[in-house]
């Protein structure tokens, strides 16, 4: 434990700490507030555990920034690791090939929807996102489109922290203030759906379609592309979008002439019961977007893939300029792709074997009954391994003032009972790993039930 300072920070008292405290910056964090709460250093995990320098064991109730998968710590992603480190870590993919890189973009081209069949690596999801933009923008320009510029976005939509992923993105909260840094684009209303355990209780599309079609036929001409989540818009809060919404958003962006990009960055790879999210209306985006889940929470690695009549737009002699300028030294990092191969191969015997569906319906079922109708939740929802929960003082009383940090506290708490949860404002999202089991599920609903009780106490 740490020493109380004059300022009321907590002065560390292992070397850790004091590193920590004095040197970092962690992102997304008001370090003012991070210094001012207990430390916790996470030194190793295994399965959907991790442990502190202390050796305390936490449930990874968001897989680890939602990217963990077959849990931490696992032998046969370990092992597959360790053989690229035997023959390769790093060698560039600008120009240059490897065999992981070159699987691996077959293999996406395989599992992916229908045409889509060329891989941009990149190695994070914002990065997913922009070369998906770019490669929008740049092809209409390519094909004499010049004027189709604009982006469509939809309400709340998070897309990374690029500019052009916040230009798309609708994230106020979050950009509000590089406003005047981002290029021009248009948003449509979000959708709206509550559901649990696949059942809903409401939702409604039919005003974010009639405002989407007043936007494509008055501005299709000059809109490049149109850029959503699907199922679930994740940073927003694990907002549903009711079924039918993305197969309606295909066919008006098919009928005008607009690419479709669908950020599978959060949704992707497993995490709504399907490989891809976007299986599940059968719709075929020119654009897929991934990275979180793709290498199952160990290294950076995204994707961009599209097809290859865009590919083929770029083709030309050298000097014809048409080649696609953006990249990264890590782009397609061997150690990163054959990690993406393993879990993808074990993603695969996951659902085959059922087990996936099966997990997602016991999590379905046991966080309906613990918070359905509790007093301080308002709404829950849940879709796939995805779960989010609005903290409310309950009914007829005020709201609580932003600085009582609610969602904070109630996750502070859940740490004394072992879990581990991000709070978003006063909304918890819970995201376990896609192998959680159902003591795990168990001890995750019960754990995060103690600690709302425990807060609200005080
Ligand atoms: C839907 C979505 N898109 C894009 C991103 C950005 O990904 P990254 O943080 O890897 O840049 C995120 C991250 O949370 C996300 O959830």
């Amino acid at each position: 434990m740490g020493l109380a300072h004059a300022n009321g920070a907590v002065e560390a008292d292992t070397t850790v700490d004091r590193w920590d405290r004095d040197h970092s910056w962690h992102p997304f964090t008001q370090m003012a507030e991070y210094c001012a709460t207990p430390p916790l250093h996470i030194e190793r995990g295994e399965g959907c555990w991790l442990w502190d320098t202390e050796g305390n064991r936490y449930l990874d109730g968001n897989a680890s920034i939602w990217t963990n998968a077959h849990g931490h710590n696992d032998p046969d992603i370990n092992a597959a690791l360790i053989d690229q480190v035997g023959k390769v870590s790093h060698s560039t993919y600008l120009g240059l090939s490897h065999p992981a890189g070159a699987e691996l973009g077959a293999r996406l081209a395989e599992l992916s929807p229908n045409g889509l069949d060329r891989v941009v690596f990149s190695d994070n999801g914002s990065n997913a996102v922009e070369i998906a933009l770019k490669l929008s923008f740049q092809y209409w320009q390519l094909v004499g489109r010049h004027e189709k510029r604009l982006v469509v976005g939809v309400e709340n939509g998070y897309h990374g922290d690029t500019f052009g992923a916040m230009a798309a993105g609708n994230s106020g909260g979050f950009h509000g203030r590089f406003d005047p840094w981002l290029f021009e684009s248009r948003s449509i209303p979000a959708p709206y759906c509550l559901e649990v355990n696949g059942e809903g209780e409401s939702s409604d599309f039919q005003r974010s379609l009639a405002a989407l079609e007043a936007v494509l036929d008055r501005e299709s001409e000059q809109i490049a592309a149109l850029v959503v989540e699907p199922l679930v818009q994740g940073p927003a809060g694990m907002k549903l979008m009711p079924r039918g919404f993305l197969k309606a958003v295909e066919a008006m962006c098919r009928e005008k002439e607009v690419h479709l990009i669908l950020d599978e960055v959060f949704v992707g790879c497993g995490r709504m019961g399907t490989l891809f999210a976007c299986e599940q209306e059968s719709v075929e985006p020119d654009f897929l977007c991934l990275a979180k889940g793709l290498t199952a929470g160990y290294l950076p690695l995204a994707a961009t893939v599209t097809t290859e009549s865009v590919y083929a737009a770029f083709l030309g002699s050298f000097d014809s300029g048409n080649g696609f300028y953006h990249g990264h030294t890590f782009t397609g990092n061997p150690l990163a792709a054959r990690v993406a191969l393993t879990s993808l191969q074990k993603l695969e015997a996951l659902m085959e074997s059922g087990k996936l569906d099966a997990t997602i319906r016991r999590f379905g079922e046991r966080f309906a009954a613990v918070f359905n109708g509790h007093p301080n939740v308002a709404p829950a929802r849940q879709r796939g391994l995805a779960a989010a929960i609005d903290l409310t003082p309950g009914h007829g009383k005020p709201a609580w003032p932003l600085n009582d940090r609610v969602g904070l506290q109630v996750c502070l708490e859940a740490r004394k009972h072992g879990l581990l949860l991000r709070p978003l404002l006063d909304s918890i999202l819970i995201v376990p790993p896609l192998v959680i089991s159902t003591e795990e599920i168990d001890f995750l609903f019960e754990n995060l039930k103690a600690a709302i009780e425990a807060v609200m106490k005080r």
